[in-house]
């Protein structure tokens, strides 16, 4: 934080030509690589024409991206205005590393080295929030902070970081590097099943193929999405404690304490990623994020203590947080290499209540939690959007503020599709919490040939689920666009676990329908047609229901893509 309140006082109001001032008396000027004359404007090129010194791009630098390197690696990710190379001098300066060292600082200058080359990268980091977290590697190798989001190694970025280039690092000092290999902060990330479609390796983020989600009621752990933001922690059982605080008692609870002092609770709940669907969204206009298809989205058995029980042992009464709470604040054990933790918030009553079913996970599925879901505990807070669902558990905070954390202020909230980069402001949107309804054609495949047989008949198959325990209570399929309708049966109580030979799970309470339906429908292919659009969409016992199209929910983080879900076949004649 101190960090980035000086970075941000210092370069307040600063324009490109005023940091480029602010370069160190003594800074050789490098008109060999095109770096210090203070032309680097550009002349478009960004996925949607804007570049790096763009201010409209602050916020989404800032918003998209956490992590040592990552606000620099967006910003070249985004500049890729193609320039003129100035004519490169035959011998560039050579600077040793304590040279480079001295570097360290805005007030000195923000020197880095990377692969043997020496960057100076100040004017870059006055012009970006968020730089503080690269100014971690100031005055030294960037590697090993690069490290943590793949993202990196891309051709463009070190394209783009190479204009920033001032020199080489002293052969001597480069070996000297090279014997010190930065550790791979994903180096210790469990092994993960191989059907597993990957949206990002570093930090793992992966979906299963619809198919195979559709095909059972409970997703198996291994198959269950994936949603990293940084690399998976290690934690040690035996010395894990959960704190809690806020409370007139504040606590330190074992794994033993846990699963001992508190009646174990189990809830069958779907977790949804925010963004699940944001492929749909991308193919109307780019937006930032992985590029989900329709199964960041899962459903399992989950059993814990009640957070309520625990909060109720911590003395919870009107006196916490110092009177006025409002908010159960967790922190995760995963952090990036400026030590910042994930974290999010929910709201108290949601904690409190009874009928709310939030658990401190210590099982999925009737096993340990696996490592990717959260080993050794998680929050699991049934009809909420998956980011509140806090894994790696360190700590629970009750509070009269919701967390602080990127992921519940800057991250994870809705706007309208007007809302740009230029306009957006965080702070005027809610933070995500329940979801809206959602459903999703899981077979037949987007694309796939169907032959016609002799019944004319497809099998459409999918999932409906809605949040904040909204029961889904019809879904309705279409094989011609949207034009006429069926009801497709929800497979209810045996149906729903026969696949896994479990007992059916009972109807849901009301006001508690944590976990998704699956549904089918047998319809007849219309006749003569070659081209089919089969469209499904859910309503819940709010008469709630989805809407048809995804230009008018289109919003710039890409996340509650909800619309009519469409898949488009070719039926084939016999
Ligand atoms: N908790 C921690 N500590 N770190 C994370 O990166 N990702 C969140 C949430 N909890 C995350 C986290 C997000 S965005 C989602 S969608 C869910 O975990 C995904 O849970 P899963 O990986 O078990 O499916």
């Amino acid at each position: 934080m101190l960090l980035l309140r000086r970075c941000r006082r210092l370069t307040a109001g600063l324009s490109p030509a005023q940091a480029q001032r602010a370069r160190p008396a003594g800074s050789p000027a490098p008109s060999w690589c095109g770096v210090g004359g203070g032309s680097r404007s550009s002349s478009g090129g960004g996925e949607d024409g804007q570049t790096a010194q763009d201010p409209r791009w602050r916020p989404a630098l800032a918003g998209l991206l956490v992590g040592t390197g990552a606000v620099l690696a967006y910003g070249l990710h985004h500049h890729k205005a193609e320039r003129p190379l100035a004519p490169m001098e035959p011998a560039p300066p050579v600077f040793s590393q304590a040279e480079v060292s001295k570097h360290g600082s805005l007030e000195a200058g923000v020197w880095v080295t990377f692969r043997g080359g020496v960057y100076d990268i100040t004017e870059f980091v006055a012009m970006h929030p968020g730089g503080d977290k690269i100014l971690l590697a100031a005055g030294g190798a960037l590697e090993p902070f690069w490290a943590l989001y793949a993202v990196h190694s891309q051709d463009h970025v070190l394209d783009i970081l190479s204009e920033y280039k001032v020199g080489e690092l002293d052969p001597e000092d480069q070996a000297r590097q090279r014997a010190v290999e930065p550790s791979d902060p994903y180096s210790g990330d469990p092994q993960r099943h191989p059907v597993l479609r990957v949206n990002s390796a570093k930090p793992f983020n992966a979906e299963p193929p619809p198919e195979l989600l559709g095909d059972s009621y409970i997703t198996p752990s291994a198959i269950f999405f994936k949603r990293n933001h940084l690399p998976v922690p290690r934690v040690d059982p035996a010395s894990y404690r959960l704190r809690v605080e806020g409370l007139p008692r504040p606590l330190s609870l074992s794994l033993a304490d846990l699963k001992s002092r508190f009646p174990k609770h189990t809830v069958t709940a779907t977790l949804q990623c925010a963004g699940n669907r944001r492929s749909e969204m991308n193919a109307v206009k780019q937006v930032k994020g992985l590029n989900w298809g329709i199964a960041a989205i899962s459903n399992a058995t989950w059993s814990g203590a009640l957070l309520r029980d625990v909060l109720r042992e911590g003395g919870w009464g009107p006196e916490a947080a110092g009177g006025g709470a409002r908010h159960v604040q967790f922190e995760g054990l995963d952090a990036d290499a400026s030590g910042t933790t994930y974290g999010a918030s929910i709201p108290l009553n949601k904690a409190l209540s009874e009928e709310g079913d939030v658990l401190l996970a210590y099982q999925m599925n009737g096993e340990d939690l696996p490592a990717d879901h959260g080993y050794p505990l998680r929050v699991v807070v049934p009809g909420t959007v998956g980011a509140r669902n806090v894994k790696w558990l360190g700590k629970v905070i009750v509070s009269r503020e919701e967390s602080a954390s990127h992921w519940q202020q800057n991250d994870y909230k809705g706007f309208s599709p007007g809302t740009d980069w230029d306009t957006v402001d965080f702070k005027s949107a809610p933070a995500i919490q329940e979801l809206p309804v959602q459903s999703a054609i899981t077979q037949p495949a987007d694309g796939a040939v169907l032959e016609r047989d002799a019944d004319g008949e497809v099998t459409v198959r999918g999932y409906a689920w809605s949040g904040g325990g909204r029961e889904v209570v019809r879904v309705d399929v279409s094989l011609d666009g949207g034009k006429t309708w069926q009801v497709a049966r929800l497979r209810e109580g045996e149906e729903q676990g026969e696949e896994q030979g479990e007992a059916p799970p009972p109807p849901p309470l009301p006001g508690r329908a944590w976990a998704w339906k699956l549904w089918e429908v047998v319809a007849p292919l219309p006749p003569g047609e070659q081209q089919v659009e089969i469209v499904c969409k859910a309503v819940d016992n709010s008469y709630n229901m989805q809407p048809d199209s995804v230009a008018p929910i289109w919003n710039l983080r890409g996340v509650l893509s909800n619309a009519w879900h469409r898949v488009r076949v070719t039926v084939r004649e016999d």
